[in-house]
């Protein structure tokens, strides 16, 4: 048999397929997720999201440390407050859930770097990314001052990278010369540039008590048919000065993430979200599929053009696989 081409060569042992693999998964690449409650000591599991805890304040110094020393070199810090409002006037208090959180983060750990989800669903009483005009639409115009006073009294706690997820148009231009005008021109902009209306956010609604009471987030949220308009979205966000981009969620989507890694220059961001993460969870757990999955799948998320995985799994790659 006279085959000259034979890719199975490249195959042949874990040696060569170890000088021939192309992408390769390190803990650089990811950022672990933090849900911050009020109270005291409490870690309690968080029902809709196996593994991943409601942790309060005074427990983030044993919850980062243990991060640090798995290598994970990043945290995004979502927070549950205890009271909401139509404004969602907890999202910016200086001594908010998230402000709060950022402070203990820094003080524990503060070569870590420090997200925070810039967002108001979870403070608002309706539970909408922003503030309701009389037709109970979300304003957006309106809704920028909030994002901005909430970003700013997150890098003023302590925030690297502030990461606005509401979808608002203009959003990176208002945090970029609010943070400016407050003195923040170092803190960084991760934008949500590319966040779909997607029922994959399910758990993570339940985790964070932000479902919107009525109607649904497809007047803010993208289309999830639409690839062009994705690329306008992150074009409009490396206009305004965003420093990183991000596409959400990540698994239904890894088309998406390649052609906006293909088509911008900036650091690239994927969000594993909770549906993806609880999916997989389920099926390994119940043994219908090998642990290995979840490599495999955050894996591919990095082929696809991710240069960082924002994931729920972060935690048990850094412990079995990296
Ligand atoms: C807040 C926000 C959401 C997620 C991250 N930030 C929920 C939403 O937009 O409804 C989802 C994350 C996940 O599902 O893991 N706007």
């Amino acid at each position: 048999m006279e085959l000259i081409n034979r890719p199975r060569r490249l195959r042949k042992t874990a040696a060569i397929r170890n000088m021939v693999r192309e992408t390769k998964l390190t803990v650089d690449d990811l950022i672990h997720p933090i849900f911050a409650v009020e109270g005291y000591e409490i870690k309690s599991e968080i029902s809709s999201l196996k593994d991943v805890y409601h942790l309060s304040v005074d427990m983030l110094e044993q919850e980062v440390n243990e991060i640090q020393n798995l290598g994970i070199n990043a945290v995004l810090v979502f927070g549950v407050p205890a009271k909401k409002d139509s404004m969602g006037t907890s999202a910016y208090d200086a001594d908010g859930i998230v402000q709060r959180a950022v402070r203990a983060i820094k003080a524990a750990a503060p070569d870590m770097c420090v997200i925070t989800d810039v967002c108001m669903c979870q403070y608002t009483d309706h539970g909408h990314c922003g503030i309701l005009n009389f037709d109970e639409v979300v304003d957006n115009d309106m809704t920028l001052e909030y994002l901005t006073k909430i970003a700013v009294s997150h890098a003023k706690a302590g925030a690297d990278i502030v990461a606005p997820s509401d979808m608002m148009d203009g959003r990176i231009a208002a945090l970029r010369s609010g943070l400016d005008a407050n003195g923040y021109k170092d803190t960084s902009i991760m934008s949500y540039a590319v966040k779909y209306a997607s029922s994959f956010y399910g758990p993570f609604r339940a985790a964070a008590d932000s479902a919107p009471g009525f109607g649904d987030r497809k007047t803010y949220q993208m289309d999830s048919h639409n690839r062009e308009e994705a690329l306008r979205e992150a074009a409009l966000d490396v206009e305004e000065g965003a420093d990183f981009l991000m596409v959400k969620p990540a698994l239904s989507y890894l088309d998406v993430v390649r052609e906006v890694k293909d088509n911008f220059n900036l650091p690239l961001a994927v969000y594993n979200v909770s549906g993806e993460y609880a999916m997989i969870r389920n099926a390994v757990d119940t043994g219908i599929m090998d642990e290995s999955v979840i490599y495999e799948m955050t894996m591919s998320m990095k082929r696809a053009g991710a240069d960082l995985i924002i994931t729920y799994f972060a935690r048990f790659l850094a412990e079995n696989y990296l």
